[in-house]
């Protein structure tokens, strides 16, 4: 092949057919070099009569990851992605697109175009809905032609994913293979050429029908499914727009359509959060170019609710676990959690009986600490017991090798107490994962005094790997995520006192777009916990925290939660919660022996206290360094706790506001509430007096 490069396009001939090779490490974006490149390769397709056919395909790991995230909010240089797609669509010579890896988004869109697709083992989407955008460069208008309505719209409103398999089943590729790809599309687009229709082209299928029925069903369905989120929304809006447009017009309203959601407010929160995320990865020490060890064998220690999730999650990503548990009988029910976990993802067609059995296969139970000796990390996971996880630690320490890492699942102990059970404090750090552990996608890096770089890095490849998104954060008590929560719940807990109900707190909060309420989920938890955790941070509350001893109050009237049918709400027996008159009365009676006063509380009030107990702890919490970054405090609390992702975090929604308006609020509440919970954090104060913002 004679071969030259076109910016980041390599044009090469194979016979009579070009092949134009996107090269645009790491993720082959569609830059402007990349498109430039591409048209360039099309001007000469069409100049040169020796060539019949074309083949775009793509060198490195994936065909392409769409549009350049970065370019966006800038002044994009033409050629445009919309230019080159049209001109591929109104080739009187056939191309074809040869993907490999990932399709996604703008990638997906030049495939669609393309007359031919063929493709190795893939994966194929249009992602631009979780960057609170919509395809802008065709794929509205050209999928529902190939693949029908239904499917579209939940690629296009909901992100989903399609394999090869499933791509080729509903027609969104017209082939698969096994071997050799760009040989298969060469040989492909050769055959297109030679056969005497004229090239395919999608823009030119009818568009099916999506009746009115239809629309309002989907409108409903994302109304629930993605509240207060515009771009599905505005995707049903497109389909029932281009069902009855012709393709051109409909092409230029899809386009309009995408820049305007590229201005919103949720498209740079989900913009800002996908980078937030990114940066989150880029832990200080993988930054000094250290290279995370391999980790093949981890060990778990503790065989409850967390090391059975965090067992999952690691046979999940080709680990091959030991799990200790005390007795055989806790180990016994560990592994039938396990095994239960796998059969309902087979039920629910997640998993093959195979892949479970492989999954299984890796699986070691033991009652033996010494069977750890061989594992390459080892996450112990005991209950809350300092003294308990010492001794385990320390046991651990004494049977694995010098290499091995040790991490510890605590939510709130000291890091220092435990990284002392140890020879090797170098080696030691928290990983902090949430329940359940194996769905939950966030994860706590937690450095020790001593943690090494590489142990960090370790971690955080590890975390990758097992598909969470971690942060690394400095010691602190309760960290960051339950560091923040309890700030939450301290002042949900003096909104009662204050006069407004559990019903009405959980009720604002998840009209703001948090799946649960603070109430509600303490109910989850079990109040017992929470009360236990409250008294063990007892030395620490200040005299008005104290006395809000309303979990103590409920716990003593045998009101234990979900878990006894009632807490702040009562339950059903199929678990339907109600408000209770006697947990009203309970606060009555609590704020009458306490001396206040209850009065009317506003939904705004309720809000703004709830969010500003966040946002100034937050600043808190990057002020001292215990997180790196203040996007770090947004990952963990989108990812963690629901915040809603097109807000951006309690972070970014407090930049938006402006913070000069957050610190008069924090001031205000100071008054008003108390100095201690609202003296806003230097950091606000800083940022407010320089009009700045802690991200974005
Ligand atoms: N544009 C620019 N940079 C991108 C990018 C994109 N579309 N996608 C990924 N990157 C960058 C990442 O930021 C990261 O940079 P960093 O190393 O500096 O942090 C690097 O590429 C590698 O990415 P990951 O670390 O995420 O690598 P993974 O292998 O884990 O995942 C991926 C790769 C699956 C491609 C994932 O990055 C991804 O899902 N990217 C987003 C894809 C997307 O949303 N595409 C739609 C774009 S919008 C569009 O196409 C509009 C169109 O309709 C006009």
């Amino acid at each position: 092949m004679n071969q030259h490069a076109t910016t980041s396009v390599l044009v090469s001939r194979a016979g009579r057919v070009l092949v134009a090779e996107i090269d645009n490490s790491p993720v082959n974006a569609l830059s402007h070099s990349v498109r430039a490149g591409l048209s360039a390769a099309l001007d000469a397709f069409e100049r040169d009569d020796g060539v019949e056919a074309m083949v775009i395909a793509a060198r490195g790991k994936l065909f392409s990851a769409g549009a350049d995230i970065t370019e966006f909010g800038t002044s994009m240089q033409q050629p445009f992605l919309g230019d080159i797609v049209a001109r591929l669509d109104g080739s009187r010579k056939p191309v074809v697109a040869a993907i490999s890896g990932k399709a996604l988004g703008g990638g997906l869109e030049l495939a669609l175009a393309c007359h031919g697709r063929i493709a190795s083992a893939a994966a194929f989407a249009l992602p631009e809905v979780r960057l609170g955008i919509l395809p802008g460069s065709g794929g509205v208008v050209r999928l529902p032609r190939l693949v029908g309505v239904e499917q579209a719209l939940e690629m296009i409103a909901e992100g989903k994913e399609l394999n090869s398999p499933e791509a080729l089943a509903c027609g969104l590729i017209d082939r698969c293979v096994d071997g050799d790809l760009l040989n298969a599309a060469i040989g492909y687009a050769a055959e297109l050429a030679a056969s005497s229709d004229a090239p395919r082209r999608t823009s030119a299928l009818p568009f099916p029908p999506f009746d009115e029925d239809r629309q309002e069903e989907a409108r409903k369905r994302y109304a629930r499914k993605y509240p207060g989120r515009e771009a599905p929304q505005k995707a049903v809006e497109l389909f029932a727009m281009a069902s009855k447009t012709p393709f051109d017009d409909a092409a230029r309203r899809e386009y309009e359509v995408c820049k305007e959601l590229l201005t919103t407010s949720q498209s740079r929160a989900l913009r800002y959060s996908f980078q937030a995320e990114k940066a989150a990865r880029r832990v200080e020490t993988v930054l000094n170019n250290v290279q995370p060890r391999e980790i093949e064998r981890a060990g778990v220690a503790g065989a409850g609710t967390m090391g059975r999730g965090i067992t999952v999650a690691l046979l999940n990503a080709g680990l091959h676990v030991t799990l200790y548990g005390r007795t055989e009988t806790s180990l016994e029910r560990a592994r039938e959690a396990v095994a239960k976990t796998y059969a309902s993802a087979v039920k629910r067609g997640r998993l093959t009986e195979e892949a479970v059995n492989d999954r299984l296969s890796r699986l070691t139970g033991t009652t033996g600490i010494s069977s750890m000796s061989g594992c390459d990390i080892v996450v112990e996971t005991i209950s809350e017991d300092l003294d308990a996880k010492r001794t385990l630690i320390s046991a651990i320490d004494g049977t694995v090798g010098d290499d091995t890492i040790i991490a510890t699942n605590t939510s709130f102990l000291d890091l220092e107490a435990l990284a002392s059970a140890t020879s090797r404090p170098q080696n030691f750090a928290g990983m902090h994962f949430f329940n359940p552990a194996n769905l939950m996608k966030l994860v706590e890096n937690v450095r020790a005094e001593k943690s090494s770089a590489l142990t960090l890095a370790t971690l955080a490849a590890l975390a990758h790997r097992l598909g969470k998104i971690a942060v690394t954060v400095g010691p602190s008590e309760g960290f960051v995520a339950n560091r923040m929560l309890s700030k939450r719940t301290r002042e949900a807990l003096f909104l009662l006192q204050d006069g407004a109900t559990p019903a009405q707190v959980d009720r604002v909060l998840t009209e703001f777009g948090f799946p649960v309420g603070p109430f509600a989920l303490a109910d989850m938890a079990g109040l017992d916990v929470l009360a236990a955790t409250r008294a063990s941070r007892f030395d620490g509350m200040s005299e008005r925290e104290r006395s809000a001893d309303i979990v103590e109050r409920l716990v003593a009237a045998g009101r234990l939660g979900r878990k006894s049918g009632e807490g702040y709400y009562r339950y059903d027996a199929d678990g339907r919660k109600a408000e209770d008159p006697a947990v009203a009365e309970l606060l009555e009676i609590h704020r009458r022996e306490r001396g206040i006063g209850a009065r009317q509380i506003g939904d705004a009030e309720v809000l703004e206290r709830c969010l500003l107990a966040l946002v100034n702890e937050g600043a808190n919490l990057v002020d001292e360094g215990t997180a790196a970054r203040a996007s770090d405090i947004d990952v963990v609390w989108t990812r963690g706790f629901g915040f809603p992702v097109h807000l951006g975090g309690p972070m970014f929604w407090a930049s938006e506001r402006g913070l000069p308006h957050i610190l008069d609020r924090l001031r205000h509440y100071s008054c008003a509430v108390g100095e201690e919970f609202f003296a806003p954090s230097p950091l606000i104060k800083q940022l407010a007096a320089d009009n700045g913002r802690l991200v974005g």
